[in-house]
């Protein structure tokens, strides 16, 4: 028989289709340790009302601690019987406590209890991601730092564009994973709300205190209408937009090592610990890593889409629709939990391959633009310095020759403007280091950049 909350006014039990339907025990036990928090707050409030005694709020806070270590070891666990987290810990209560374990419900709800659960837990993890989030910064850094002069083939459209430094690429991706902990943090800030006194919408008549309340939990303010306090689930909306968010970022991180690890590509070498094998083929290195990264994104994009759809149209208050919300957000945390230190330390241990990069920087013309911006700077408009590199760059693919490989008759053919000189810019290094304004990709903006991420991690 489920164990109820609601005997009272019921003749018969549920039937086994709804209780099975109802149940949510089996996700929501993680809950655990918030609702107990939560329950020596409710406690100790109960207290001051006069609604506990000073030797009932001692045996039941000894109660909750005991039951506490009892979850923590699998002594006591949820039963079939038991509808959710509440329920289960209620029973557990009663077990100790006789009948003053059902002093505790009073003034509450499981209505503001979840919801509080809910924040309290997501609260938690929000910084174990972004601790994780920070690992993964660092390791990128430590790559960027060791590649602040190392040339790499810059592409647009996945074509040869200019070359870059590849640090500036790493970083690249850092500031990237830097928005996504701003995201959280100021997400922090709104959740910080505490839904505890709301009882089921309407709060309570007996005399609590949901500003103590809110204090004891670690919130910054108890909510301010009991009607949206219960209602209200924009803090795990929120949250799963953030994670997603991060999800898409590892996904195109996750994308681009793919593609360096490829025999195309040959940009880096994976680590044997972060790349998987074949059953089949002996010779096979897979990134696997890089791959279920890129996979799990989708996952966390739907999660996000999972919980929209829930709250799209449900009335105010409490709406049972809400218990929807759980799975999602426990999804997208253990997700994240997973992929991020997998992903630190593919990058970690990653092994750049300078030579290939170097070797292949300036491949496809990528140098044209730094000859059109000479001229440019020889007062030459850009329109005919485009024009005149464009034909040059033609030449040069009929003849399969290279730019720095015409002889000076070759290009004052193509234009009058392209004399021998401007062989100059015709070098990877130069192209890189010129690039210096603010944001660019010389190695000592790079330098410059790294410094400043380097000193925003550390604040956190
Ligand atoms: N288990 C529910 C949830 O996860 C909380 C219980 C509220 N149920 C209710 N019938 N008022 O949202």
């Amino acid at each position: 028989k489920p164990m109820r909350l609601w005997g009272g006014r019921f003749e018969s039990g549920p039937a086994d289709a709804l209780a099975r339907l109802s149940v949510s025990v089996h996700f929501d036990w993680r809950l655990v340790p918030y609702d107990l928090a939560a329950s020596r707050a409710h406690a100790r409030v109960l207290n001051r009302a006069d609604l506990l005694t000073g030797d009932e709020l001692a045996r039941m806070l000894g109660a909750i601690d005991d039951l506490e270590a009892a979850c923590k070891s699998g002594e006591f666990r949820p039963t079939v019987a038991d509808e959710d987290v509440h329920t289960a810990l209620e029973r557990g209560l009663l077990e100790r406590l006789g009948s003053l374990g059902g002093k505790l419900r009073a003034g509450r709800s499981r209505n503001d209890q979840i919801a509080t659960d809910l924040r309290l837990y997501l609260r938690d993890h929000v910084r174990l991601i972004v601790s994780r989030l920070v690992e993964l910064e660092t390791a990128l850094m430590e790559q960027a730092a060791a590649h602040a002069e190392t040339p790499a083939p810059g592409m647009t459209h996945l074509q040869h564009a200019q070359p870059v430094s590849f640090g500036h690429q790493l970083l690249a991706h850092v500031h990237a994973f830097a928005r996504d902990i701003d995201r959280l943090r100021d997400w922090d800030r709104r959740a910080a709300v505490s839904p505890l006194g709301s009882g089921a919408l309407a709060g309570s008549s007996l005399p609590l205190d949901p500003v103590a309340v809110a204090e004891e939990l670690g919130f910054s303010s108890a909510a301010p209408n009991s009607m949206d306090a219960v209602a209200d689930r924009d803090f795990a909306a929120e949250f799963l937009f953030d994670a997603a968010m991060v999800g898409v970022h590892l996904s195109r991180l996750g994308e681009e090592i793919v593609l360096w690890a490829s025999q195309e590509f040959r940009w880096i070498e994976m680590d044997d610990a972060y790349s998987t094998g074949s059953s089949i083929m002996p010779q096979k290195k897979n990134p696997d890593v890089a791959e279920l990264a890129r996979g799990k994104s989708g996952r966390l994009i739907g999660n996000l889409m999972t919980l929209l759809t829930t709250l799209k149209g449900l009335p105010l208050t409490y709406n049972r629709d809400l218990q929807e919300d759980k799975e999602p957000v426990f999804d997208s945390i253990d997700t994240l939990l997973l992929v991020l230190p997998a992903m630190a330390g593919l990058v970690a241990t990653m092994r750049v391959n300078v030579d290939k990069l170097a070797s292949t920087a300036s491949d496809g013309f990528a140098l044209a633009t730094d000859l059109a911006e000479l001229l440019v700077r020889r007062g030459v408009p850009f329109r005919e310095a485009h024009e005149a590199v464009g034909h040059l760059v033609v030449y040069c693919q009929v003849n399969d020759v290279d730019l720095h490989e015409l002889s000076d008759d070759e290009m004052l053919k193509v234009s009058p403007h392209l004399t021998a000189d401007v062989r100059d810019v015709l070098d990877v290094a130069g192209a890189m280091a010129a690039r210096k304004a603010f944001g660019g990709t010389a190695p000592d903006r790079v330098r410059d950049q790294l410094a400043a991420l380097r000193e925003t991690v550390d604040d956190q």
